[in-house]
C-alpha cells in the first residue's frame, strides 16, 4: 500500500524524475518518502523524509538509475529511519506489502537494523545472500523462498547494474521507453513519458538496464516472454487540469462515466449473465465505497431478475468460505483491482473452483486479470482516495447486468442511458452551489445521520464513509425504518439529518426525526414540507440510487474544504489498500 517508482536509463534516471514519480503515486500512501539514486560511479545517494513529497529538497546526483518510494506505514511509526529505501550491506531496497514472518527471518538474519520496519529484515536476507555470492536473481529467488506475504518490491544490488524487481501480491508495471525503462506500481507514473507496457504477474521478476529488459519466473529463474500493450490512457487524464483537486475533478466527470461504463461488449455481458444463471450461489465481494455499490447490486439483483446476491465484506468472508465451492459465482468489485480483502477471498475461491467475474476500474489489475470474466468500469483513472465515478460505474454496470439476467438489457441499457443524461445535466455549476452553502452550515456540526430505504439504504452507507473520510464528521447512515429502533435517541435539537429520498415510509421517518428538533436536509427528485433544505435530484427509476449519491460526494468534498482539510489525501488513508 505505497507508490513505487523507478527509472533505468541515464538520460532521464534523476532524482527529479522519480520525484515527479511519486508525486503521482501519493494517492496510494503519503505518510513518508525516500528516494535512492544511483550514480555511474555506482554510489547510491539517498534522501528521506516524513511528510509529503511537495515538501521535498534534495541535492540529488545525476544517476544511471533511480528509484523511489511513498511509504503506507504497516511495521514501525511514521519515521525517518523507518521510511524507504533500507540499505544492508550491499543492498538498497524498497517494498510495498507486508513481510509476515518478519520476526522469524530477523533472528535468522541479524544485523544492525536500522528501522523497525518488515522491509529492512527483507533486504538484510538479500544482503546476506548476496555476500556469499548469488547473482541479485539468485538472491530475489531466494527471498521469495523465504518471505511470507505480499510484496513489490526494487533493489539495487552494489556493483551489478540495473534495477531487480519482483513481484508476489502487488501490483508492478514496467513502462517502456526508448533508451530508458519505468517500473511502477501504477501507469499514471510513467504516463507523461511511455504508454508501452507490460504487466508483471506474481511470482515473476524483471531486471532492467536502461532499455534491456529481462522477465523470469521467480520460482525457477526461467526467462519468460512478455507481450508490450499500448495503454489507452492520456496524460491529461491523470492531472487535476484546471479542477483544486482530484476529487471534485473525478465528480465532475461523472457527467460523462456512467455512459462509458455502460458501453460493455455485449458478448462479455452476456458471458457474465450466463455466469450468474449457472453459478451454484453468487457472492459478492468488495470493501468500503465499493462494498456499498455492491449492496445497490443486491438490490438490483433481486428487485430486476428475482435473484439473491450474498454481499459480504471481503474482510467478514471467512465464516462464509465454506459455502463457496465448484460452481460458486464470486463477484469482485474494485475500483483498483488490487485490494487485498478480496484478492485473498478469490485466491481460496479460485483454488476451490469457483468462478470469477471481476468489474475494475484498472483494467491490469490482479483481480482483473485472474477472472474468468472481466468487465472494465472505464471511467479513466481515478486518483482521490474517495471513490466517486468508479462506485457509479460500478452501480451502473451491476444495475446492466441485472437486467441482462433478467433477459431485458436493451430496458437496462435505455435506463441507464436517460440516467447519465439525468446526471449529465444536474452537474452544474449552480447545483455545486446549492450543494457547497449547504456544505458550508453541515462543516459545523460535528456528528450527522443519513437515512434512506431500499437501494438508496446502501447510498446512505456509502454517504457516512464518503462524509466521514474526507471531513472528519462523524456521519453515520441507517436503514430508514431502522433508526426508531434505537439510533433516534441520538436525535437532539438541531441534529442534521440528511434523508435520501422521498418515498412515503421515508418521508414518515423524516417526520419523526424533525418532531424531536432534527435539521431535515433531503436529497430527492420532489419536495417535502418536512425537508429544511432540499436537494433536487433528477428522476433515475430503478437507477434513483446513482444520481441521488452524487450530491452526497459534492457535499462531503465541499465540506472538508469548508474544514480546511485536503480531500485527495485524508489523514491514515490510502487509495489501494494492498494490505489486510
Ligand atoms: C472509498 O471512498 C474508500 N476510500 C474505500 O472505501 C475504497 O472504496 C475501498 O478501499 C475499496 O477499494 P477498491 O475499490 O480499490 O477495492
Ligand atoms: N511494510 C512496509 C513498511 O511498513 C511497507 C509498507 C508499504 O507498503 O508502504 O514499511
Amino acid at each position: 500500500m505505497c507508490g513505487i517508482f523507478g527509472v533505468s536509463g541515464s538520460s532521464v534516471a534523476s532524482g527529479a524524475t522519480v520525484l515527479k514519480g511519486l508525486k503521482a503515486l501519493e494517492y496510494r500512501g503519503y505518510d513518508s518518502w525516500g528516494v535512492a539514486v544511483r550514480t555511474a560511479r555506482n554510489d547510491v545517494f539517498i534522501c528521506k523524509d516524513v511528510g509529503k513529497i511537495s515538501q521535498v529538497h534534495c541535492d540529488f546526483p545525476d544517476g544511471v538509475e533511480a528509484f523511489g518510494h511513498s511509504r503506507w506505514a504497516t511495521h514501525g511509526g511514521v519515521t525517518k529511519a523507518n521510511a524507504h529505501p533500507h540499505v544492508v550491506g550491499g543492498v538498497t531496497l524498497i517494498h510495498n506489502g507486508i513481510c509476515e514472518n518478519y520476526r522469524e527471518l530477523k533472528e535468522k538474519y541479524p544485523t544492525t537494523y536500522a528501522s523497525e520496519t518488515d522491509t529492512e529484515v527483507m533486504a538484510s536476507l538479500l544482503a546476506a545472500h548476496f555476500a556469499t555470492g548469488k547473482t541479485p536473481e539468485e538472491c530475489m529467488m531466494q527471498m521469495a523462498k523465504e518471505v511470507e506475504g505480499r510484496y513489490a518490491v526494487l533493489a539495487f544490488f552494489e556493483g551489478r547494474p540495473g534495477i531487480c524487481a519482483a513481484r508476489k501480491g502487488s501490483p508492478l508495471i514496467i513502462g517502456r521507453g526508448e533508451h530508458e525503462t519505468y517500473i511502477a506500481s501504477d501507469i499514471p507514473a510513467f504516463l507523461p513519458y511511455t504508454k508501452n507496457v507490460n504487466y508483471l504477474d506474481d511470482n515473476e521478476m524483471v531486471r532492467v538496464v536502461g532499455a534491456e529488459v529481462e522477465f523470469l519466473n521467480l520460482q525457477s529463474g526461467k526467462a519468460i516472454d512478455k507481450r508490450t500493450i499500448a495503454v489507452p490512457w492520456e496524460a491529461e487524464d491523470a492531472t487535476k487540469g484546471d479542477h483544486p483537486h482530484f476529487m471534485i475533478k473525478e465528480i465532475r466527470e461523472q457527467k460523462s462515466t456512467i455512459a462509458s461504463a455502460i458501453n460493455q461488449s455485449n458478448d462479455k455481458l452476456k458471458a457474465a449473465a450466463k455466469m450468474m444463471k449457472e453459478a451454484k450461489g453468487v457472492y459478492a465481494i468488495a470493501c468500503g465505497t465499493a462494498n456499498k455499490a455492491a449492496m445497490a447490486g443486491e438490490y438490483f439483483f433481486a428487485n430486476i431478475a428475482g435473484r439473491k446476491v450474498n454481499v459480504v465484506p471481503a474482510s467478514e468472508m471467512s465464516s462464509f468460505l465454506q459455502f463457496v465451492r465448484e460452481g460458486t459465482l464470486l463477484l469482485a468489485v474494485s475500483q483498483s483491482g488490487e485490494t487485498a480483502d478480496v484478492m485473498e477471498v478469490l485466491e481460496i475461491g479460485k483454488n476451490k473452483g469457483a468462478k470469477i467475474l471481476a468489474m475494475t476500474n484498472v483494467e491490469s489489475s490482479s483481480m482483473a486479470r485472474m477472472a474468468d470474466v472481466h468487465l472494465p468500469l472505464q471511467t479513466g483513472p481515478e486518483k482521490a482516495v474517495a471513490s466517486t465515478k468508479a462506485a457509479t460505474a460500478q452501480m451502473a454496470i451491476l444495475f446492466l447486468l441485472a437486467y441482462a439476467d433478467a433477459g431485458r438489457v436493451n430496458e437496462g441499457r435505455e435506463l441507464l442511458s436517460a440516467t447519465a443524461g439525468a446526471i449529465n445535466d444536474m452537474l452544474n455549476p449552480r447545483f455545486e452551489e446549492r450543494i457547497e452553502a449547504i456544505s458550508k452550515k453541515l462543516a459545523k456540526h460535528e456528528n450527522m445521520f443519513i437515512i434512506g430505504r431500499n437501494t438508496l439504504y446502501p447510498m446512505a452507507l456509502e454517504a457516512s464513509i464518503k462524509i466521514q473520510e474526507v471531513s472528519y464528521v462523524h456521519a453515520q447512515g441507517f436503514a430508514a425504518g431502522e433508526l426508531k429502533h434505537g439510533p433516534i435517541a441520538l436525535i437532539t435539537e438541531g441534529a442534521p439529518v440528511l434523508v435520501l429520498g422521498d418515498d412515503p415510509e421515508t418521508l414518515s421517518n423524516a417526520m419523526e426525526v424533525k418532531s424531536r428538533g432534527a435539521w431535515v436536509i433531503g436529497v430527492s427528485c420532489i419536495h417535502s414540507e418536512v425537508f429544511d433544505e432540499w436537494i433536487r435530484v433528477p428522476d433515475c427509476d430503478e437507477a434513483q440510487c446513482i444520481s441521488t449519491v452524487i450530491p452526497v460526494q459534492i457535499l462531503s468534498y465541499h465540506m472538508a474544504v469548508e474544514r480546511g482539510l485536503d480531500p485527495d489525501q485524508p489523514r491514515n488513508l490510502a487509495k489501494s489498500v494492498t494490505v489486510k
